[in-house]
């Protein structure tokens, strides 16, 4: 019966859907969002701008961005019990453990917005997600930490508020830079949606059997946290700091190529790119700026992530196998120059990677060739045979 199926492990090379919404050409490092570069979105761009576009497929006009901005501040807010449902996790919890828990349990507080076959209720649960996945992230960072949560305003910005709702405290006024706020907001944008990756393919497996999107959020955010995906981002900072100095890189290096030695060289390598990652080139550049503001010069970090990029672009092993930097490569350093606890950085792109997950499960539940995603195997277990009394065992 094996021979009636195609075997493809990690599906290298298998199409689970037709989508319209982003275009990848990874021999040449392009990355399109409804036929437009990443980097011409990331430079003129705003988040709430891609969020639209990636949900609808055009840009929107002046009016469609007032309505939209208006109707996604209007969920900012999490309904109140939530705050019960944080205060059961410990302190020191994984924040990502955290956001698993809290974005699944979402389906138990919007039950108004749980009905996937009403195309009005996937869009309001859609923004509900967009909405509140700052308010749910500052409120895992905000628990760790031990402040007070901070309810979100509604007359900034979405990355402005984001920054407001993780850092500020009610005894101090708070400023946010501009050029900050930016940079939030273009790394917002870089990890907005990146077509049939494993944890965007999660939400459309979880989707695909008619679950609530609540529920396959949380699916999504759980794939996302592994180290070969998302959680990358935490992982380079982690391997960075075992690096520690510049005359180490060798050392982690002949380990990354070493077939023998599980130590992979973090933030490097893609499936789909076999060329620099556009995004990691962007992120080095919004990395520049950043630390700028922040008058932090030589930041030693950046300058052993620069020259271990160097480095490796000049070994044949990487120049061979093709592996470049990918998105998570730089996002680490930022994040941390920001003032982020590097728990948090993967939950950063979980916060930004939503509306890439609810535009591609609301295409897909608006596909009518749409079937619930099944795949098959290849049994390699014991043939057919007798049982065996417990007494003859
Ligand atoms: C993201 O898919 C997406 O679009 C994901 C993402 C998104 O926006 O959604 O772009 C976000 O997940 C970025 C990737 C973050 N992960 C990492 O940075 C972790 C380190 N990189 C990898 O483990 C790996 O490169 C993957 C998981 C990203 C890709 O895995 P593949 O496509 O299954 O490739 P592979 O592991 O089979 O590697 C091919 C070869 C192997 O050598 P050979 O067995 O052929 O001799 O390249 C080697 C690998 O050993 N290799 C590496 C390496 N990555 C691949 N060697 C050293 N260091 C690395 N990082």
């Amino acid at each position: 019966e094996s021979g009636m199926f195609t075997y493809d492990p990690g599906f290298t090379s298998t199409a689970s859907c037709e989508s319209g919404i982003t275009f990848i050409d990874g021999d040449a490092g392009l990355l399109m969002h409804r036929g437009y570069k990443i980097e011409d979105l990331a430079e003129h761009s705003d988040f709430m701008e891609v969020c639209y576009l990636l949900l609808y497929g055009e840009l929107p006009d002046k009016d469609q961005k007032d309505k939209f901005l208006h109707d996604i501040t209007y969920h900012t807010m999490v309904h109140e019990q939530l705050i019960q449902l944080f205060r059961g996790f410990r302190r020191d919890a994984h924040p990502m453990a955290v956001m698993v828990g809290v974005v699944g349990a979402l389906s138990a507080f919007y039950h108004d917005s749980t009905d996937i076959t009403d195309p009005h209720q996937r869009m309001v649960a859609s923004y509900r997600l967009i909405a509140k996945m700052p308010t749910i992230a500052a409120m895992a960072y905000k628990y760790t930490v031990g402040q007070p949560f901070v309810y979100p305003r509604n007359d900034l910005s979405y990355a402005e508020n984001f920054l407001h709702m993780t850092f500020s405290v009610p005894c101090e006024d708070f400023k946010i830079s501009p050029t900050i706020a930016r940079a939030m907001d273009r790394i917002f944008i870089l990890h907005a949606d990146h077509e049939q990756n494993a944890s965007t393919s999660t939400v459309r497996l979880a989707g695909s059997s008619g679950a609530n999107p609540f529920a396959c959020i949380a699916a999504g955010i759980a794939c996302l946290w592994g180290p070969a995906h998302g959680g990358a981002n935490e992982a380079v900072l982690q391997m960075l700091d075992e690096i520690g100095t510049v005359d180490r890189i060798p050392e982690f290096l002949a380990r990354a190529k070493d077939k023998n030695d599980p130590f992979r060289l973090m933030g490097f390598g893609h499936r789909v790119y076999k060329n620099y990652d556009p995004r990691a080139k962007v992120m080095q550049q919004t990395c520049h700026e950043v630390l700028d503001e922040l008058g932090v010069k030589n930041e030693p970090m950046l300058k052993l992530a620069m020259e271990l990029e160097r480095i490796a672009l000049e070994d044949p092993y990487f120049v061979d196998k093709k592996l470049f930097p990918n998105v998570d490569f730089y996002s680490g350093i930022i994040l941390k120059a920001l003032g982020f606890p590097v728990s948090m950085f993967t939950v950063l792109f979980a916060l930004a990677r939503t509306v890439g997950w609810v535009a591609q499960w609301n295409e897909m539940i608006g596909d009518p060739s749409q079937k619930i995603g099944r795949p098959r195997q290849l049994y390699t277990g014991a043939p057919r045979r007798a049982y065996v009394p417990l007494h003859k065992r």
